[in-house]
């Protein structure tokens, strides 16, 4: 029973404009992934191609249209775990490039598998990642008037026909933050997978790696909770520090869930339909 999740990023949009923008994104790239695992692809190649798509659509703050930092630049980060093979890449802070996402999946396989900066450029110059500039002249605008903006990071969560689950997720960061500040989203705190589950998050980093987030819920599956169980679990924890977190997770039974402490736009596909955030 194959499952997709995917999401753009809790942060409480309000503006009812925006988040039927968010609702239709959501919509054209999840139809677009979905058959993909129904035909048979691997859950990384699904979680990877759904994340790129998300990168690509600039009102996301996550490649192309990703906030920029206290210095004007924009710095990516973007993360893949392969629950199969319980192994994890990412990448921090990539300038010049678009598509970070892209740059996890042959880490996957590489020995150093968390890359940064300089180092990250020059991975992407070397597996022949295009040069595209992610700065938008909305974010530019958004920067210079010191503008948080709402949207968030975007990720998905898959299980495929061969049972295997994975999270992938890429962010542009908080916006205005202090130059070098890293995410929780190239870390194991904002994106982890085991064979039994997958999980990613999206909110305040902090937050998200003060609660060690995505490990949290993926180990409690581990240790025999149900998802459902442990998402009740992380997410009162959430609502009982006042953050403002949302996270999505699927299993390896395909079970899923899409929770947020604010508005989350989010979509699932299951077996038996389609669901999306209201
Ligand atoms: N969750 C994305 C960030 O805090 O940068």
């Amino acid at each position: 029973m194959p499952t997709l999740v995917l999401h753009a990023g809790a942060g409480g949009e309000t503006r009812p404009e925006r988040q039927a923008a968010i609702r239709d994104e959501l919509q054209r790239i999840g139809d677009a992934c979905w058959p993909m695992l129904t035909a048979g692809a691997s859950a990384v190649d699904v979680v990877v191609e759904a994340t790129r798509l998300l990168e690509d659509v600039p009102i996301f703050n996550a490649g192309l249209g990703s906030k920029l930092q206290a210095d004007g630049v924009a710095r990516l980060s973007a993360a893949l775990m392969c629950g199969d093979t319980e192994r994890f890449g990412g990448i921090v802070g990539l300038e010049g490039y678009a598509n970070p996402i892209l740059l996890c999946r042959p880490l996957l396989d590489a020995d150093d598998r968390v890359l940064m900066g300089d180092g990250a450029a020059a991975w992407a110059r070397e597996v022949g990642l295009p040069e595209r500039s992610p700065v938008t002249e909305e974010r530019l605008q958004q920067w210079r008037a010191r503008e948080a903006g709402r949207t968030g990071t975007v990720g998905a969560v898959a299980l495929d026909i061969a049972g295997r689950v994975a999270a992938a997720i890429s962010t542009g960061g908080r916006g205005h933050e202090r130059v070098g500040r890293v995410s929780d989203s190239p870390t194991v705190a904002g994106n982890f997978a085991s064979r039994a589950a997958a999980a990613g998050m999206t909110g305040i980093g902090e937050q998200i790696v003060d609660g060690g987030l995505a490990v949290r819920l993926v180990a409690a599956v581990d240790a025999g909770m149900s998802l459902e169980e442990a998402a009740d679990r992380v997410m009162g924890r959430i609502l009982e520090r006042e953050w403002e977190v949302g996270f999505i997770a699927v299993d390896h039974t395909g079970a899923w869930v899409a929770r947020a402490s604010t508005w989350m736009g989010w979509r699932a596909y299951d077996a038996r339909g389609v669901y999306c955030t209201g």
